[in-house]
């Protein structure tokens, strides 16, 4: 079983990876749910974690609203992608279930602090909360177990030519995280382009028949159609659940042991995660980054577990 706090920007794949790891129990302790801005801004942000709870069946799970914008460079949200709720393409109703009154940031410290054992944080948006944790309370950091988060790239950004969206929102924060010193897996865009929403994944997950389900196809196939016609793909990547996978079923991924920039000088690189695929340099490695995933084994798993709630 292992401990994990979901900090997160909803987002219709960050609500996929919070039902994926709902769906889990045996494996995954979500000790909790931080949000951040990013894909929408906090409020929305919040509210839409609680509507996937609920959903889910599990208002019992506390849900924290974090910082409200990145740690230097202005927020640019993303409805362009995600609708102007966030969630656009499921019609969940307004949440019952009441956001916790502490920061997200100070329950993540305390979280880490009070455990034994030590937590995972799994990170799906901009890393402003986690970097503002490591700022403000430096003790926290011998607790992380690890972190798996989605961000960046190896290859090409898909918010810049560089940079990919939750690095290239709170590069100054990414950089504090990525030289934290602690033991960092990356699943960034060279990944999540592999595990593609095509219309036969979407048609199983919808064949499920339950309402997660149909709202999960319906919130897949509001964002995938803009980023499908994008990229040209048969389907639309599907980032965040990834990082819930990885720690259900990591034997689904293969990456490398390297050392990872980040940009935050250049306004033309900005956000650009520097991986040292080739070991360029001698610095040594600082996160393992994915780079390959068995996607039919992984939309297995995804609608084997949606089908669970
Ligand atoms: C990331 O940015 C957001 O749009 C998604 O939720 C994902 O976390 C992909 O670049
Ligand atoms: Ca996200």
């Amino acid at each position: 079983m292992i401990p994990i706090i979901i900090d997160c920007d909803p987002g219709q794949d960050d609500a996929v990876a919070l039902l994926l790891a709902f769906a889990s129990p045996q494996e995954l302790e979500v000790v909790g749910v931080t949000t951040v801005a990013g894909n929408v801004a906090l409020e929305l942000t919040a509210e839409n974690a609680r509507k996937i709870c609920e959903l889910a069946g599990r208002s019992d799970v506390k849900v924290f609203a974090g910082c409200p914008r990145p740690t230097v460079r202005p927020l640019r949200t993303a409805e362009h992608v995600h609708g102007k709720t966030g969630l656009d393409g499921a019609d969940l109703p307004a949440p019952t279930m009441k956001l916790q009154d502490e920061h997200a940031v100070d329950f993540i410290i305390a979280t880490l602090l009070g455990h034994e054992d030590g937590v995972t944080l799994c990170p799906t948006g901009p890393l402003t909360n986690i970097a503002v944790a490591m700022v403000k309370e430096p003790r926290i950091l011998p607790k992380i177990s690890g972190i798996v988060l989605m961000g960046g790239a190896i290859g090409a950004g898909n918010t810049t030519p560089a940079a990919e969206f939750n690095i290239h929102t709170d590069p100054h924060a990414a950089e504090t995280v990525f030289t934290a010193g602690v033991k960092l897996t990356m699943l960034g865009l060279d990944v999540t382009h592999q595990a593609l929403t095509t219309p036969e994944r979407l048609a199983a997950i919808r064949a499920i028949g339950t309402p997660v389900a149909a709202a999960v196809a319906g919130m897949l196939a509001f964002s995938g159609k803009r980023n499908a016609e994008r990229f040209g793909l048969a389907g639309a990547p599907l980032h965040d659940p990834c990082v819930i996978a990885y720690l259900l079923a990591p034997d689904l991924f293969a990456g490398r042991e390297v050392h990872v920039a980040i940009e935050t000088a250049s306004e033309l690189n900005m956000g650009r995660t520097v991986v040292d695929w080739w070991g360029s340099t001698d610095r040594p490695a600082n996160a393992t980054v994915i780079d390959r995933i068995d996607a039919d084994g992984f939309f297995a798993l995804l609608t084997e577990r949606l089908a669970r709630l």
